[in-house]
């Protein structure tokens, strides 16, 4: 027999953990429904823009829209990991998240088929920082978990994933998106769904911070996997970010370069912290500081 027990037949399950209270959380939250959303004014709101707005709008979006099917694509070895160690409660969560992550595909590409309604070719827009995290090295530490599931090599995946990727690209990405659409009064609709994109972005990177702590708190020798994938992608995750302005002489929407890289620094910052502050630390304490967090 592959297996000698259930959990949820023996102790059941632990509600108490930071996996399942997040969730809890993604069952009340992660439900909005990309197929609902009324689109008619932003529709109007980009025929009123300029050719240069626009390019910027699809620039950013090419960036999101790649990003979102990556980590869509990208995410099911870990949770296969994760599975097989039997961490059930960790499961129950990661199926909400998989399914986020391909509500986020699927909302990019209706706000390109309906509001935008070109058929140009996004990953014109992929410089090439944007392929090395995207194209490369996000997939190769996530693909690599398929031969090796060692705590080495779960925590390069998951710094990867949801320190860098998630945590400096998208949400920074997403919050500087926003406050430009806010700031300009512009694309309602499409603001609501990326204010319900954070919140289910914030859930995950909470996932990974308390994956990683895990991870530093049964086995102190991943610190070293974490510091270096950070030190190895903190410059080309940045460069996404100049490459990206690069494009323009006068940013249009009054964004600004320096807005985005010291808010990505900061959440980075934030968090190299708070894995720091774990490394050693017991379990119970990995769960207080992470629902400090939520
Ligand atoms: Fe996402
Ligand atoms: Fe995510």
């Amino acid at each position: 027999m592959l297996r000698d027990t259930f959990q949820t037949t023996t102790s059941g399950l632990n509600r108490n953990s930071f996996p399942m209270k997040l969730y809890e959380k993604a069952k009340r939250l992660g439900i909005w429904n990309p197929t609902d959303i009324d689109f008619s004014q932003d529709v109007e709101d980009w025929g009123r823009m300029s050719p240069e707005e626009q390019n910027l709008i699809l620039r950013l979006t090419s960036l999101f829209q790649g990003g979102e099917e990556a980590v869509t694509l990208d995410l099911l070895p870990l949770i296969q990991v994760i599975a097989r160690e039997g961490r059930i409660e960790e499961e129950i969560y990661l199926t909400t998240f998989l399914f986020e992550e391909a509500k986020h595909t699927d909302f990019f590409r209706r706000f390109v088929d309906e509001v935008t309604k070109t058929s140009d070719e996004l990953s014109q827009f992929h410089d090439d920082n944007y392929k090395l995290i995207f194209y490369q090295a996000l997939p190769e530490a996530l693909q690599a978990l398929q031969t090796d599931q060692s705590p080495i090599a779960q925590a390069r995946a998951s710094t990867t994933y949801n320190i860098v990727v998630e945590g400096m690209l998208a949400e920074t990405g997403y919050h500087a998106y926003f406050t430009a659409l806010e700031r300009n009064d512009l694309l309602p609709s499409t603001r609501k769904a990326i204010w319900s994109l954070k919140q289910d972005e914030s859930r995950h990177i909470a996932y990974g911070l308390y994956l990683l702590t895990r991870l530093l708190s049964e086995h102190e020798e991943v610190w070293e996997v974490i510091e270096t994938t950070i030190n190895t992608l903190t410059m080309p995750a940045l460069g996404i970010i100049s490459d990206a302005f690069s494009h323009y002489e006068v940013v249009p929407f009054g964004l600004n370069q320096d807005e985005f890289v010291n808010y990505a620094m900061m959440q980075l910052q934030k968090r190299y912290a708070r894995l720091q502050q774990s490394r050693g630390a017991s379990l119970e304490d990995i769960q207080a500081l992470a629902e400090e967090e939520i």
